[in-house]
């Protein structure tokens, strides 16, 4: 984010400062407090209110009222005036995630938000462009709530504003305020500076072709004990199908810990992977790691990096059956936007997480089980098309043009700006479910079916056939692991 070192261009309240309001309700606090104590005294026998409430304490907010609250219409002349005193945690009305500019005269804000509070009060949202000769243009803001039906208490909002003509492509610099109504006569609305542009920073090229990557990956929230040597494995693989010119973008909800970072480390250096720390966001309680959140706020960073965005999890692998090679991803994708497809769908298809190809050629079982255990997850791993009980093509992944919609989600984006969407036939492009896998640091191999293409044995289905299809591709993965960041080491 832009920090706000620069002129200041218009004076915002900061968070914390008191209100001229405030400070008249602080006295007020103070007068009520006075009277409680003399006539309530003999009901509250030494509280730790009263035992703790020196006069001092009334001359700062944050001892009664940690709300900036506006109660001049309250009317206290008569009877016993009662005042309330909050405890605990309180919901917030905006936690700010991220702000962009996404081009000459619109940018996005990603925030987190309780949604009770926003249902409840019929929150209006506001944006302004103020410049340093303090002209202010204003819009109403478009609020995208992708994951509003997810029943927790943090749901994710896109702020989308706007403007009708360009803003600050003179490069003088400005600010981008939000502002939040409540439809009450008690809040004052919140408004703070999301943005700060600073003079010479605007340029027309961050927002056109060529960007400094072809493609960007956006990784879901990564959380529990995740097997470094999968990580391993889906990076180097990814980072050839791609090709050089990817940017992985990957987010940390606790799941990147020591030996993952380790694995990730020869790549952050070489600038194709990039760490977001999302571990303090894990104070707000939200849909699974806040995933829609820290997705869009990953689409608003890749919109000036790539012109394709990827969204699938690191333990799903893309596949193209016909001409499978790194540039082949490259050239599907730029067929499609000569077509103006802004967005492709992929199906997934489920891996079995205990089948694995058995090795014929050594000789005793033990060592067969050790030369096994050392071979990368898709150089084993087999997709066994049968009956499991479960459908095999489970759900559907994506990637898109990020300057062409306006917020995403986990499956698809609903939000096209322009062009349309495609779902790709698996013959084409399908992406490999390695389910199970990559949480938890174990061998994962279970059962070997007979070879060639015989049932699996010990998991109680019949009439397979097995798809071996990515196994071939581990010794130009591993090549190119070797050339790209060097000798590497095996941890589980
Ligand atoms: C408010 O007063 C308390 C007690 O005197 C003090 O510890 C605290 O730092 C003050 N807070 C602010 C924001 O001034
Ligand atoms: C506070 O509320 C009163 C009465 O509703 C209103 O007249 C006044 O403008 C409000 N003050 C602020 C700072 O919003
Ligand atoms: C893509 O969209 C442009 C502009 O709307 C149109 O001129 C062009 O014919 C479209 N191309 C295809 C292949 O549909
Ligand atoms: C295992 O043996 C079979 C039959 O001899 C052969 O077709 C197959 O290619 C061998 N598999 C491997 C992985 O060497
Ligand atoms: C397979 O079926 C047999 C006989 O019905 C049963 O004893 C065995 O536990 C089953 N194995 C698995 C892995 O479900
Ligand atoms: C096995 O698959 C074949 C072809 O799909 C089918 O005709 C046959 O009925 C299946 N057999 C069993 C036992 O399911
Ligand atoms: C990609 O990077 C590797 C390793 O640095 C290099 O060997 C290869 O030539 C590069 N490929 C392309 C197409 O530039």
């Amino acid at each position: 984010m832009k920090s706000s070192t620069g002129k200041i261009l218009e004076r915002i309240p900061a968070s914390g400062t008191c209100f001229s309001v405030v400070a008249v309700l602080v006295i007020l606090n103070c007068l009520l407090l006075g009277f409680q104590i003399s006539s309530n005294a003999g009901r509250y026998e030494s509280t730790w209110w009263l035992a703790s409430a020196p006069p001092m304490a009334c001359t700062n907010a944050s001892f009664a009222l940690d709300e900036k609250l506006n109660m001049s219409s309250i009317d206290l002349s008569k009877g016993e005036v009662r005042s309330f005193r909050a405890h605990g945690v309180a919901s917030r009305l905006i936690i700010e995630v991220g702000s962009y500019r996404n081009g000459p005269r619109t940018f996005s804000s990603v925030v987190m938000t309780s949604k009770l509070l926003n249902e409840l009060h019929d929150i209006t949202h506001e944006c302004e462009w103020v410049t340093s000769d303090s002209k202010a243009l204003r819009v109403k803001a478009m609020a995208i709530k992708p994951d509003w039906n997810m029943g927790r208490l943090y749901g994710t909002m896109v702020l989308v504003c706007n403007f009708p003509r360009d803003v600050g492509t003179d490069a003088e610099g400005g600010q981008m305020i939000l502002t939040a109504g409540y439809s009450d006569s008690y809040r004052i609305p919140e408004r703070f500076v999301a943005l700060t542009e600073m003079r010479g920073e605007y340029s027309a090229s961050h927002f056109q072709q060529p960007y400094s990557y072809d493609l960007a990956f956006c990784g879901s929230p990564l959380y529990g004990n995740i097997s470094p040597q999968r990580v391993r494995e889906w990076i180097a693989y990814h980072a050839w199908f791609f090709g050089n010119r990817t940017l992985f973008m990957f987010h940390d909800a606790g799941g990147i810990h020591d030996d993952v970072y380790r694995v990730l480390k020869p790549w952050i250096d070489l600038g194709r992977v990039q760490v977001q720390n999302l571990r303090q966001a894990e104070v707000y309680e939200g849909y699974y790691h806040h995933q829609f959140t820290i997705l869009n706020d990953c689409l608003m960073r890749s919109q000036t990096l790539a012109s394709w965005t990827f969204f699938f999890d690191i333990d799903e692998y893309l596949y193209i059956p016909e001409a499978h090679s790194p540039r082949a991803i490259l050239n599907l994708l730029a067929e499609q936007a000569r077509n103006n497809v802004t967005q492709i769908l992929f199906k997934n298809i489920k891996i079995s997480d205990a089948l694995c190809e058995k090795s014929n050629k050594t000789t005793t079982e033990a060592q067969s089980m050790a030369k096994q255990s050392r071979k990368w997850a898709f150089e084993k791993l087999v997709y066994a098309d049968c009956n499991y009980g479960w459908e095999p093509v489970e759900s559907r992944k994506y990637a898109l043009q990020p300057q062409l919609v306006w917020a995403t989600g986990v499956h698809y984006s609903e939000h096209l700006k322009q062009g349309h969407y495609i779902t790709m036939d698996p013959t084409v492009l399908r992406s490999y479910h390695y389910h199970n896998t990559l949480n938890g640091r174990w061998e994962t191999c279970k059962d070997f079916p007979q070879h060639p293409n015989g049932g699996p044995n010990s998991v109680n289905v019949t009439n397979c056939t097995t798809d071996h299809a990515m196994l071939s591709f581990a010794p130009a993965v591993k090549s190119y692991e070797l050339a790209t960041i060097g000798e590497q080491p095996f941890l589980l």
